[in-house]
């Protein structure tokens, strides 16, 4: 399979017109303008669509096995493609956990049969040491740690059998980092506050120097934590994601929205929010994750014993661009934190730019296109969000996995299973 792709390329050398070759999924060439006889040519030249290197998501839950009725891996990479997504890593807090190597194979069958996009597989904390054992880094790309339930707890030293083993293999921790010493009663039920957060990131970045492991913090919420985070940074290879609800929300939304807005780590303040976007800025804190979390409605029905979490998957694009649009962040921050960077963190070095040679994972923007968000549209089951009602302008027009359309002007246009684990990038 051959085609060409053309358009306003996002390229190492700044936003250049220009057309990509791509063969059998990698691409061949870059360059002003490719004339050649292929099987597909998108011309998105006359629109004026920028053609982004493809966006890969760190953190996403896709449900699926037991908990189906939340999100399955169809409708959750489904989603993904609509919001420009091409790779997405999933977390292991599932029904059964992917915290045993049988139920990761599981996964990966399940994964692989239903997948649009690409996607990466989180192995979990187990329960007994023998569940740490060769043969989960050929298919997960790291590990997840939820340190108030399997660091701060009498899991504890389990926990560390697994951040040695992840030292050995070179692979990824991601941690949830709340210390729970620092949690606090509220209307929500318990929820972390900064102090819970910058505690848990002194906690496992000084495992991850003793160790030797590559720590990512991810979705940092709070001012407190974020100073914590790059107070390490100066010191080790540590990285870390937000979410694009910390840079825009507060917990006056929270007040405001209840159960829907109910998410872990909570929201902050306008002023914690504030330092993350000026932080994400200029590129101390590394990505930016969706955390897409869906639960179905009746779940988030009472604010005490509602779920946490939301989708995000359909979101989190059109709000970065028009974010964007009112000058909040540059285009080639967008493509720095949701792109080059996530593909770094997971080792995955032939993705995240548009070179030859690389990958043809590429998402179109159209950096004008005007909508309001509304969660009725959404592919994800979860049809709510603390976004709905926002006019948004700028969306993905296409989502390009491999060489091959999976999302085009807002329609699916790929089977299932067209989606492959990352692992199998090489
Ligand atoms: O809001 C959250 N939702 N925070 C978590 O840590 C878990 C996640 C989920 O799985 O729903
Ligand atoms: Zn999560």
């Amino acid at each position: 399979m051959r085609s060409i792709v053309k358009g306003k390329l996002f390229t190492s050398k700044g936003i250049l017109d220009g057309s990509i070759l791509i063969e059998d999924g990698r691409i061949t060439r870059v360059a002003r303008d490719i004339q050649e006889q292929v099987d597909r040519v998108l011309d998105y030249r006359k629109k004026g669509h920028i053609v982004l290197p493809g966006l890969v998501d760190m953190h996403v839950h896709m449900r699926d096995f037991e908990l189906s009725y939340k999100e399955d891996f169809y409708t959750g990479t489904g989603a993904a493609a609509m919001g420009g997504f091409t790779v997405v890593a999933d977390m292991p807090n599932t029904k059964p956990k992917v915290n045993k190597l049988a139920v990761l194979r599981e996964r990966e069958r399940v994964a692989k049969s239903k997948a649009l996009v690409d996607y990466g597989l989180y192995y979990g904390v187990p329960d007994r040491e023998d569940d740490i054992v060769d043969g989960i880094e050929a298919l997960a790309i790291g590990f997840k740690v939820f340190m108030q339930h399997e660091f701060y707890t009498d899991k504890r030293e389990l926990t560390e059998k697994v951040l040695e083993f992840a030292s050995w293999k070179k692979m990824l921790v991601v941690a949830h980092a709340e210390n729970p010493k620092f949690f606090v009663k509220t209307q929500m039920g318990t929820a972390g506050t900064p102090e819970a957060e910058a505690s848990a990131i002194k906690d496992i970045t000084g495992l991850a120097s003793s160790y030797g492991f590559q720590p990512h913090v991810t979705h940092l919420s709070s001012a407190a934590g974020a100073r914590e985070f790059l107070k390490w940074k100066k010191q080790a290879r540590i990285t870390a994601d937000t979410c694009p609800y910390y840079l825009l929300l507060s917990d006056d939304d929270a007040r405001l929205q209840g159960a829907i807005a109910k998410v872990h780590p909570p929201l902050k303040s306008s002023a914690d929010a504030e330092f993350l976007l000026k932080k994400l800025k200029d590129g101390g804190i590394d990505a930016i994750s969706s955390d897409h979390a869906p639960h179905s409605l009746e779940e988030k029905a009472n604010l005490e014993s509602a779920l946490p979490g939301f989708p995000g998957l359909e979101t989190t694009l059109p709000i970065l661009l028009t974010m964007v649009n009112k000058g909040l962040l540059g285009i080639e921050d967008i493509a720095r934190a949701c792109a080059t960077n996530p593909s770094k963190n997971l080792g995955l070095n032939m993705i995240g730019a548009i070179e030859e040679g690389k990958i043809g994972n590429l998402t179109i923007v159209d950096l004008h296109r005007r909508a309001k968000i509304d969660p009725k549209t959404f592919v994800s089951k979860a049809k709510y969000s603390p976004f709905e009602g926002r006019e948004v302008e700028g969306m993905a027009v296409a989502t390009i996995v491999r060489g091959q359309p999976v999302m085009l002007d807002g329609e699916v246009v790929t089977q299932g299973g067209w989606g492959e684990n990352v692992k199998t990038y090489g």
